[in-house]
């Protein structure tokens, strides 16, 4: 287990490191969801990565910004509320059903199918969320079989002419779907629901920032490395590395790592004034770096944006409780009021 920075950075980066056993199995999947390109090393990682990345550009992220403002103000027209289960979930829901094409219709399905896949990284598989795995996979068949017949700008297409092409299986564009699906919502909800809570609990910081909206980026960042939304990966080293023999794994904090008190000065201080330099490792590093990173940061721009601007008089209304998790960090319940 690494708690520092510099040595979990290193790690991420070395290719020695995988994700997978020598024998080709991974360490948590219990065999229910489709694999995806984060159980997989290279080079079935790089050509699956490769299909999924278009739809994250930066530019096709700048494009859809607009459309994300709309939603952020539309779900603000309320005055007492819960920030997670009424802002900081519907938003980043709303971006990727809409970003992979799921109808609304069928929206709530695949939300609450998001929230068991995200306690299974804790629970193990329950009987719930096998269930709720079935009827996810006959949605996205159902979304797949129409995508066939009537293609559409959306990343369920462009898997489908992938598809076409032979440059991924059925069982694998189910995989990557999934994996979209399930990073899209389970993480930027907690960076909303991490960063509107640290804000509200330092009240200078809040009010720097609703006279600098332009800060929203330094918020985001100064969210992720202070409650960092995923809190601990993990690697496999393929061959012996210093004291690590092979197929030993190590576990990497990457919530201590962002306080790494040797790399950020007061480190347990939460300051969107502070420089960032080395980048946190909120969205790991190496060939797994997030992809959807350049999404979940514009998400989280624009929703601060929105709360300073519509609600400045924000304040917490009651006790927040967290989700019981170890590797995500956030808040099941956060009652707040407009005023
Ligand atoms: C604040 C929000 C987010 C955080 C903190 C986050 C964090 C992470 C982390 C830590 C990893 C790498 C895990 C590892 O190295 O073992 C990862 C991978 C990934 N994330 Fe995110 N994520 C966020 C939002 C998103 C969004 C919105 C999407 C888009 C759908 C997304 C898609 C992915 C994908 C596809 C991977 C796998 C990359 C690969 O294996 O090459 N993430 N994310």
């Amino acid at each position: 287990m690494t708690t520092g920075h510099r040595l979990a950075g290193k790690i991420l980066r070395d290719r020695r490191f995988g994700v997978r056993f020598s024998d080709g199995s991974y360490p948590v999947n219990g065999g229910l969801l489709p694999e995806s390109f984060l159980e997989l090393d290279p080079p079935d990682h790089t050509r699956l990565r490769r299909l999924a990345t278009p739809a994250f550009s930066p530019r096709r992220i700048d494009e859809y910004r607009a459309r994300v403002e709309k939603v952020a103000d539309a779900l603000l027209d309320r005055d007492e509320f819960d920030l997670i289960a009424d802002f900081a979930a519907p938003l980043p829901i709303s971006v990727i059903s809409d970003l992979l094409g799921v109808p609304d219709s069928d929206t709530a399905e695949f939300a609450n199918y998001g929230a068991l896949v995200a306690a299974s990284f804790d629970t193990g598989v329950t009987a719930e969320m096998a269930g709720a795995n079935d009827k996810v996979l006959a949605l996205f068949d159902r979304l797949i079989a129409e995508r066939r017949r009537r293609p559409g700008d959306d990343v369920i297409s462009s898997l489908v002419a992938a598809e076409a092409e032979r440059k991924l299986t059925a069982q694998e564009m189910l995989g990557t779907l999934v994996l979209l699906l399930v990073a899209g919502f389970e993480t930027t909800v907690n960076l909303i629901g991490n960063g509107t809570r640290a804000l509200l609990d330092h009240p200078a910081q809040w009010t720097l920032f609703k006279a600098h909206p332009e800060l929203a980026p330094a918020v985001v960042e100064e969210t992720l490395r202070w409650a960092s939304p995923v809190q601990l990966t993990s690697r496999i080293a393929h061959e012996r590395v210093d004291g690590i023999g092979e197929d030993e794994m190590v576990t990497l904090l990457i919530g201590a790592a962002n306080r790494d008190p040797e790399v950020y000065p007061e480190a347990y201080r939460f300051d969107v004034m502070r420089v960032h330099r080395p980048e946190h490792l909120a969205f790991s590093s190496g060939i797994h770096y997030c992809l959807g990173a350049t999404l979940a940061r514009m998400e989280g721009d624009v929703a601060f944006r929105a709360l300073a601007r519509k609600m400045p008089d924000l304040r917490q209304a009651g006790p927040v409780t967290f989700r019981d998790s170890v590797v995500i960090r956030g808040l099941r319940s956060f009652p707040v009021s407009r005023s």
